[in-house]
């Protein structure tokens, strides 16, 4: 029998300027990668410039900065699968990241990334660790994709970390088949995340409602099928209603 083994596109962000801590871990884990399609970026090497609040992208659909950061997009957009690496500044995001993130504003609501894997690595020197992981973890979720872990690394761990790697990606890799996210399990929060968006896609924002026509949502209870418990359907179902009635309530006065 003929088995056809699908390589498949991986994009790894460097979100820090150097080449040190995160950098490392990326690079043992493009190695476990190998047999993919990798395209590793280092964010620096990007003209990315920061969003003016203008919210034409929510508006109209498109951003009228010129710079780089459509290339970033559209490599986001055509992976797979997506591994975020970040340097703790401040206990948050590092700038270059928060930039980048910033810019895909409209992706909370109309988000292209739904059903792929992310999987998340954070560095630094001691604290803001969790913060910073939470915080992408917030993120990533907010845009549909599905979590398969972290690796947070500090000065405590930073050795042991880097002769660890032998289990970090087995989710990743599971979910990077896209017929597998049948499978996931999205959480409550998540859930009511999505509920949220359907509720202004279908009172607020025109754009958003053509979108979601488009992609069969506002009959879903999540961006595509997956494992969902009834109880969590119906919860959801129920302040997708009542919150919808508001909404539209408050938008005809
Ligand atoms: C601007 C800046 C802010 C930082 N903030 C923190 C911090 O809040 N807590 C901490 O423990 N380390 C902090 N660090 C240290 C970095 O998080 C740490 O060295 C990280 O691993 C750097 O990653 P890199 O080698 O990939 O650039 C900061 C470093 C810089 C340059």
């Amino acid at each position: 029998m003929l088995y056809y083994l699908r390589m498949h596109r991986i994009l790894i962000i460097n979100g820090s300027f150097r080449k040190k801590n995160t950098f490392s871990i990326l690079k043992k884990i493009e190695d476990s990668l190998s047999g993919n399609e990798i395209d590793f970026v280092n964010i620096k090497d990007f003209n990315i410039k920061p969003c003016t609040g203008c919210e034409t992208c929510l508006k109209k659909g498109f951003c009228p900065i010129n710079d780089d950061c459509n290339k970033v997009f559209e490599k986001m957009v055509k992976a797979d699968g997506i591994i975020i690496g970040n340097p703790v500044y401040l206990r948050q995001l590092s700038g270059y990241l928060k930039i980048l993130f910033d810019r895909a504003c409209s992706w909370y609501h109309r988000t292209p990334l739904y059903g792929k894997p992310v999987f998340l690595v954070s560095t630094t020197q001691a604290s803001g660790l969790n913060s910073t992981d939470k915080l992408l973890h917030d993120i990533t979720d907010q845009w549909g994709m599905i979590y398969t872990g972290s690796v947070l690394s500090s000065v405590f761990n930073r050795n042991k970390i880097l002769s660890d790697e032998s289990n970090w990606l087995k989710k990743f890799n599971f979910y990077l088949d896209s017929k597998n996210k049948r499978y996931y399990r999205p959480s409550f929060k998540m859930i009511f995340e999505f509920s949220t968006q359907k509720m202004l896609a279908k009172n607020v924002l025109t754009l958003d409602k053509e979108y979601w026509n488009e992609k069969k949502w506002f009959s879903m209870p999540y961006y595509y099928k997956c494992r969902i418990n009834p109880l969590k359907k119906l919860t959801s179902l129920i302040f997708y209603k009542i919150g919808s009635h508001f909404i539209g309530k408050s938008m005809k006065k």
